[in-house]
């Protein structure tokens, strides 16, 4: 660009710097003004005298490039300027120093389904907003509020799809659409708006293993319609004689006999609900389809049911029987055999395996991690639990459910506490996430086989081991089993002892009509627990010893403390009435001991532990009148009885003791900045 000597040129340059750049004015309304043309912005003096040495001027406004030049070689001007563009870069490279530090030290973050417990809402039984006696999704959007209240953030709705219900909802006819029942689509994309606008997480269930017998695809496939064709199992047969053993998880024949198609169907459990057969990959596909269609809509995860049913052998051979002297044709129930032929079959995992890749594929976006959790009863054969889990190279479930504490009440005592807990954590793969579940839609409660003395520490139990605890509806007011006068349960039908009834009546909300669950005037799908008087949720809420206040006191502190959160657990005593562990984190002062009666009133002598100080500080208990410390060497509990006592030291538990220790998502704490770190 060349530049111009000159009364012109000076004249703008210097305009340019008092006059408002935005301002233009156009030429007409120049001429109209020849006052404002004759005045220049500066005299025409002080622009000749600049003249001369003028020449360069324009990119250094206001002071002529040679002065600027002349100035800034100075020592006093340039030493600062040096010190100042050093000390940038320093910081620069301190700053690049630090973040890769951060990012390097900092331990993973807990995900969502970490750091809060699951809630399990069975629709037909939480809230009922239309008076037909039958819970639904417009029910559980007005109780919302209960989550809020109770500190929880996710929670799990058991099916709710279109269904026959002759399984309740695990009969599916249509895993598009939301059974009348429970409302419409629009209701589901209602609730789960105002969940996560509260933060709330959904979980659906989702059963891969059988469809109902009125869904379109066994209609089209006892027709033989080409492409359905093969989406069940379908084998040669003979009406009334099965073509194997192989016996239903509901009792009798897994076989059920077809006219339309003149063979026989497989069916792990009613017969209205046929398996599909998932070494049929169009199976796969339509299946896969579906959880596609869910996260899409935005669901947060999944809940597999019935998993390790999905597969069974195809030559099909007899299972071998329990008892090899039972005459067979008295084999009627599901522990009669081994299911080596039709249980967890090789390939399983291989399904699992991939959905958990299209699980992943919403995952992406932060905070929206869909976690999957597996339905399998394995019993005594732990290891294969613990196979969903997948290995440190191929993810699977997030977690399995761990089923095994709702064995607690049979032999209810601190050793029966600690062997059920030892049986998950030393099974457990290596940096895996534990998780413990105490009641469930398909189990009797726990306030019923335990008694209810038990229920608040049971819930201390739940909330105060590392891991995700699992909690079903009413078990936050320690609901009851309920003798139901009419059985619905399909189960309970073929097996009234073990009837899932009980366990499934309506959420005790007050102590109003239907307990605040229903405005029916005909009655609710199962009967109101006799006791809804004084146990609901209204009468315990304010009152801080009733089963509520405790689970919500716990469940608050188990979010406040992060050695509660990912901290160690280590096991300090088991007798026949107390079970007593520490949980503490590295690099914090603060650690806690847990002490849970399961037993009778007791008396705890930890002296032998120097890790411990002498005297513990209570810092919650579940019931009154607790002493506000107790010496290591005398720590008493009443019946039921659970204590969070709270200590102070710098001597870790762990490194002493490393054999009766676990933690999973390490990390440390580093008081000095307040912060977790990898270590
Ligand atoms: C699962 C469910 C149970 C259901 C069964 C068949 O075990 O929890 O309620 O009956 O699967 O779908
Ligand atoms: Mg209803």
């Amino acid at each position: 660009m060349s530049l111009k000597k000159g009364e012109e040129s000076c004249g703008v340059e210097m305009k340019e710097g008092v006059e408002n750049a935005g301002f233009q004015e156009d030429s007409q309304a120049e001429e109209a003004s020849p006052r404002r043309a004759a005045e220049p912005a500066v005299s025409a003096e002080s622009c000749a005298a600049g003249e001369e040495s003028y020449t360069q001027l324009r990119p250094y406004a206001g002071m002529p490039k040679e002065v600027l030049l002349l100035y800034s070689s100075q020592a006093r001007y340039r030493v600062p300027r040096e010190i100042l563009f050093w000390l940038t870069v320093a910081c620069t490279l301190a700053l690049v120093a630090l973040t890769v530090t951060v990012i390097v030290l900092s331990p993973p973050c807990l995900s969502w389904w970490q750091t809060t417990p699951v809630y399990q809402v069975y629709p037909r039984s939480f809230k009922d907003s239309d008076g037909d006696g039958v819970g639904d999704l417009r029910g559980i959007k007005e109780k919302l509020s209960h989550f809020q209240y109770l500190n929880i953030k996710a929670v799990w709705i058991s099916p709710f799809y279109k269904s026959p219900m002759a399984d309740f909802g695990y009969d599916v006819e249509d895993f598009r659409r939301v059974d009348p029942l429970f409302g419409t689509m629009e209701d589901f994309d209602n609730l789960l708006a105002s969940m996560h606008s509260m933060g709330l997480k959904l979980i659906m269930d989702y059963i891969p293993n059988h469809t109902s017998d009125k869904h379109a695809w066994f209609q089209l496939s006892r027709n033989r319609t080409d492409y359905y064709s093969d989406f069940y199992i379908w084998v040669n047969c003979t009406e009334g004689i099965p073509p194997n053993n192989w016996v239903s998880v509901f009792g009798n024949s897994t076989w059920t006999y077809d006219p339309i198609r003149g063979q026989c169907y497989f069916h792990q459990f009613l017969k209205e609900q046929p398996d599909l057969n998932f070494r049929n990959p169009d199976v796969i596909k339509e299946m896969t389809d579906i959880i596609h269609f869910w996260l899409k809509k935005g669901v947060d995860g999944f809940r597999m049911d019935a998993i390790k049913h999905m597969l069974e052998a195809t030559h099909l051979r007899n299972e071998p029987q329990v008892d090899p002297n039972q005459p067979p044709e008295t084999v009627n129930t599901e522990f009669e055999l081994y299911h080596d032929y039709t249980y967890t079959q090789v390939g399983l995992h291989d399904i699992l395996r991939g959905w958990r890749v299209d699980l992943d594929e919403y995952s992406r976006e932060p905070g929206r991690y869909r976690f999957m959790v597996t339905e399998s009863y394995d019993y005594e054969e732990i290891e294969k639990t613990m196979m969903y889990y997948g290995t440190d190279f191929v993810k699977e479930a997030d977690f399995p459910f761990n089923f095994y504490l709702l064995d607690l009440p049979e032999g209810l005592s601190g050793f029966r506490a600690k062997e059920l807990v030892e049986l998950w954590m030393s099974n457990m793969p290596k940096g895996k996430w534990p998780n413990w579940v105490v009641g469930n839609h398909d189990k009797p409660r726990m306030s019923d086989r335990a008694g209810e003395e038990y229920v608040k520490v049971i819930n201390m139990l739940l909330l105060t081991l590392p891991g995700t605890p699992t909690t079903y509806y009413g078990e936050e007011i320690g609901m009851e089993n309920v003798n139901v006068s009419v059985t619905q349960d399909p189960f309970g039908k073929f097996d009234p002892n073990n009837s899932r009834d009980p366990s499934r009546t309506p959420m005790q909300w007050s102590n109003s009509t239907n307990a605040g669950f229903s405005d029916s005037k005909n009655g609710t799908w199962l009967d109101i627990g006799p006791k809804y008087q004084t146990v609901n949720v209204e009468i315990q809420q304010g009152d801080p010893f009733s089963v509520l206040e405790q689970y919500r006191a716990l469940n608050l502190i188990r979010e406040r403390e992060v050695a509660l959160a990912r901290g160690w657990l280590c096991y300090v005593w088991a007798d026949n009435n107390v079970f007593a562990f520490l949980r503490e984190l590295d690099g914090q002062d603060r650690a806690f001991l847990v002490v849970l009666n399961f037993g009778e009133n007791a008396e705890m002598d930890l002296s032998v532990f120097k890790e411990l100080p002498d005297r513990l500080t209570l810092h919650h208990s579940t019931l009154p009148n607790a002493p506000s410390s107790f010496p290591k060497s005398k720590i008493t509990t009443s019946k039921g009885q659970g204590l969070l006592l709270e200590y102070s030291t710098s001597n870790r538990f762990h490194t002493d003791h490393a054999a009766q220790c676990y933690v999973s998502e390490k990390a440390c704490y580093l008081s000095a900045l307040d912060i977790l770190y990898k270590c």
